[in-house]
């Protein structure tokens, strides 16, 4: 798109001959190109876009706070529907987007709009635009290069506002055209609609209102907080809606436009600004709370909306310059960002100023941009999880100018960005990787067992994973909190469309597979760690499986890879009855290698027998209950060294016969010596020092915390290393573990 020039307006003056919005150095930065021109003609003609360009921060004030004299009417006007579509869309319709369109209707549809924008809903919807961030991350970390525009901002922001306005994965490309399409629409007002283009456009985007108006009718009696249940469902004093559908539809178009290219322009932009500036960038991800002033400073520096356009009502002289009703009056706010009357070290790029928000990016008045929380928190936490996963991030050519040359909103068609794929393990360390999964399947699998099956929405790959594998769930606890529970994974590692954990209802435990019981349905969404392995399938000719319960889940998945590798491997299954052992049918399938041992039937699993014969080419896997792993550890202690490899769930209990006292522990990557006293862990004083730690289970459970040892002697209380790792100290578990007695500082590398 490119806006036309149009006939240059005689008498119009002042008019400035260095102002060129289709120039280079306008796309390269706009507010500097305004600066160039501002203290000569602060407001002047502009013959290309037959407006007035306003430049002062002053004057700007002076237009977006009185609608009367300065309308947004004609932002619409002149928007010319085909005849043939005229039935669907009418001239009145599509004159009401909220942008073309002043009080009364603007008030009215504004006040309807803007409950889908409150604060505390963008909020809330940001550890979710974080896990697609995550997701969309992942897909291409691998690739240490690309078109983050592409790629990363843009889509991010159109999964955010597919979230928001609760809509499936599925519709995506439906959105991304959308906004394509409605942008042409909005362009046509200002240059001409070429055919062909005109009619596929115009054709498409209404049968795009069609269909939403179809998802709007559907959701007039919701209750729930997306976007579309919040307007349709919204009724006036007599009970009726307040919007039709047909309007409410205009709007969704305008959202997907307004909402998706500013928020990824702007992240693009920020890339750019933290490349010059990298002292900002070392801030923010030192200090993950500063990405919010990255994100403002870079608006204000660089709006993604360039003008806020108004027709003026009246006869008006604003700064020297006589404007006549009638004329169009274009807001160059990424120049009243920078008005040095207003602004100290206007062109630095400074995330420290005193008031971030203090700027007009979001432009003022009546039609301050609506959408302002959804891109400051979006914005926000999508450069937070780029910086994270992928800090080394550099663009490729910073003076590139590729743009769509479109003087109102200035759109880069793509940013490439280069980063080291040494990020990806860097990054492992540093964060801990979730995935938001809708449990597609809830089954009873015997008395007390329930199994989940859990599927991404975007129907994509789930990460890789290896028998032996876990998730942590976190559940819905009691009073809000979250509780983080490892389930392994039992489903057959070969399959990434889904994951299957089962969980036994433990009315002593800890509460949270009473949750899990309790609360969670088919439908809902849980959030899981990416699969973490503590108690890897190891490579053997031969395999002895020992299952007690809900042991059996991570030996389903050993049992057929064993099975598929065509090794020699045989199982025994104890459980309370029968009646509570799970997934015994899937077993069937294994014939007799498979021998069952229910307690009312035949007692306790017979460890004598079963273990009396050391076997050199044999593992043992044994996953089941405290005391039977306990048991067997005792039963194959005249085993060959290694052989048994078992999983704990529950932190094995560990006592000492003196109390523990405190220690130092120098971190050698960061330089930082922290104090741990008797009563803290590693891990506590580590985040207190503000190192950036990662943990999960915080008993030593579930490996997230493990930290390599530089030196000292560790006295481990994990229920992960096996004796042997305990003994060569390569690691330790931060959350639990601690320096030996008598040793007073251990060295780690963080
Ligand atoms: C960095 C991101 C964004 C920037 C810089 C931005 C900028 C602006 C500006 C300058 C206006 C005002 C135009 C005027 O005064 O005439 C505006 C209006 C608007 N924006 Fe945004 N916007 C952003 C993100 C969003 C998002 C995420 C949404 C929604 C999902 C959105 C929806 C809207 C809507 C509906 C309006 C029209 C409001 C009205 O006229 O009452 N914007 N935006
Ligand atoms: S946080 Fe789970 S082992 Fe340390």
């Amino acid at each position: 798109m490119t806006s036309a020039p149009a006939a240059p307006a005689t008498g119009k003056c002042p008019f400035n001959h260095g102002f060129d919005a289709m120039g280079d150095d306008y796309f390269a930065d706009p507010a500097a190109h305004f600066g160039s021109v501002r203290d000569e003609t602060p407001t002047f003609f502009y013959p290309h876009l037959n407006a007035w360009i306003i430049t002062r921060r002053e004057d700007a004030l002076t237009v977006l706070g009185d609608w009367k004299k300065f309308s947004s009417a004609a932002n619409s006007a002149m928007i010319e529907v085909p005849e043939e579509h005229q039935h669907i869309i009418s001239p009145d319709l599509i004159s009401r987007v909220l942008v073309g369109s002043d009080p009364q209707g603007h008030t009215i549809a504004r006040g309807v709009a803007q409950l889908g924008f409150l604060q505390e809903d963008m909020d809330a919807l940001e550890p979710e635009i974080e896990a697609r961030a995550h997701r969309i991350i992942d897909s291409f970390e691998a690739n240490g290069k690309g078109n983050l525009l592409e790629d990363y901002c843009l889509e991010l922001t159109t999964q955010t506002l597919l979230a928001h306005m609760g809509l499936g994965y599925e519709y995506a490309d439906f959105i991304k055209q959308l906004r394509d399409d409605f942008f042409q629409v909005l362009a046509s007002a200002q240059e001409p609609f070429e055919e062909p283009m005109r009619s596929i456009v115009w054709k498409r985007y209404t049968e795009s209102n069609l269909t939403l108006r179809e998802i709007i009718e559907s959701r007039r009696e919701s209750d729930a907080r997306d976007l579309i249940s919040i307007m349709a469902s919204q009724k006036n004093e007599d009970g009726q809606y307040v919007l039709g559908a047909d309007q409410i539809a205009i709007h969704l178009t305008e959202f997907a436009a307004a909402g998706t290219d500013t928020t990824a322009q702007a992240m693009a932009n920020a890339l750019l600004f933290l490349q010059d500036n990298p002292e900002a960038k070392d801030d923010a991800i030192l200090e993950p709370e500063l990405w919010t002033r990255v994100f403002e400073e870079t608006v204000r520096r660089r709006p993604s909306s360039t003008f806020a356009s108004r027709m003026s009502m009246i006869d008006v002289e604003l700064s020297g310059a006589k404007i006549k009703k009638g004329d169009m009056v274009w807001i160059a706010l990424a120049s009243t960002n920078t008005d040095p009357d207003y602004v100290e070290e206007p062109f630095a790029f400074d995330i420290h100023r005193p008031d971030p928000e203090d700027h007009l990016a979001f432009s003022t008045g009546r039609h301050k941009c609506l959408g302002n929380p959804l891109a400051r928190v979006q914005g926000a936490a999508g450069l937070k999880v780029l910086f994270e996963r992928l800090p080394s991030v550099t663009v490729d050519d910073p003076e590139a100018l590729d743009f769509v040359r479109f003087a109102l909103l200035p759109a880069r068609r793509s940013l490439w960005v280069t980063w080291d794929v040494a990020d990806i393990e860097r990054s492992k360390q540093q964060v801990v990787r979730t995935l938001n999964l809708t449990v597609a399947q809830r089954r009873e699998e015997s008395d007390g067992v329930i199994s989940l099956t859990l599927r991404h929405p975007d129907g994509g790959e789930l990460p890789a994973w290896k028998p032996g594998a876990h998730l942590d769930l976190h559940l819905p606890g009691e009073d809000g909190e979250t509780l983080l529970r490892q389930y392994s994974l039992s489903s057959d590692s070969h399959d990434r469309s889904s994951y299957r954990v089962a969980i036994l209802r433990e009315a002593d435990g800890r509460g949270g597979s009473m949750t899990a019981h309790d609360r969670v349905r088919e439908g809902d969404t849980l959030t899981v760690s990416w699969p973490r392995n503590n108690f890897r399938f190891v490579e053997s000719s031969n395999y002895l499986f020992l299952a007690g319960g809900i042991g059996i889940t991570p030996i389903l998945a050993m049992i057929r890879e064993a099975e598929k590798a065509g090794k020699k491997w045989r199982l025994v299954y104890g459980g309370r009855t029968r009646a509570s052992m799970a997934f015994t049918e899937e077993l069937a399938a294994y014939g007799d290698r498979v021998q069952l041992v229910p307690q009312d039937e035949f007692g306790h699993l017979d460890l004598s027998s079963l273990l009396g014969e050391p076997a050199e080419d044999t593992l043992i896997y044994c996953c089941g209950p405290e005391g039977l792993l306990q048991a067997v550890e005792a039963g194959s202690a005249h085993w060959p060294k290694n052989s048994l490899r078992l999983e704990r769930f529950s932190p094995k209990p560990i006592t000492r016969d003196y109390d523990d006292e405190p220690f130092e522990v120098e971190f050698t990557e960061s330089g930082t010596t922290v104090t741990v006293g008797a009563e803290a862990s590693i891990l506590d004083a580590a985040a207190r020092a503000g190192l950036s730690v990662i943990s999960s289970c915080k008993e030593g459970t579930c490996g997230t915390c493990e930290t390599p040892v530089v030196s000292g002697d560790v006295d481990h209380r994990d229920s992960i290393l096996t004796p042997d790792e305990q003994a060569t100290n390569d690691t330790m578990m931060t959350c639990v573990s601690r320096a030996a007695r008598g040793c007073g500082k251990l060295l780690l590398k963080r």
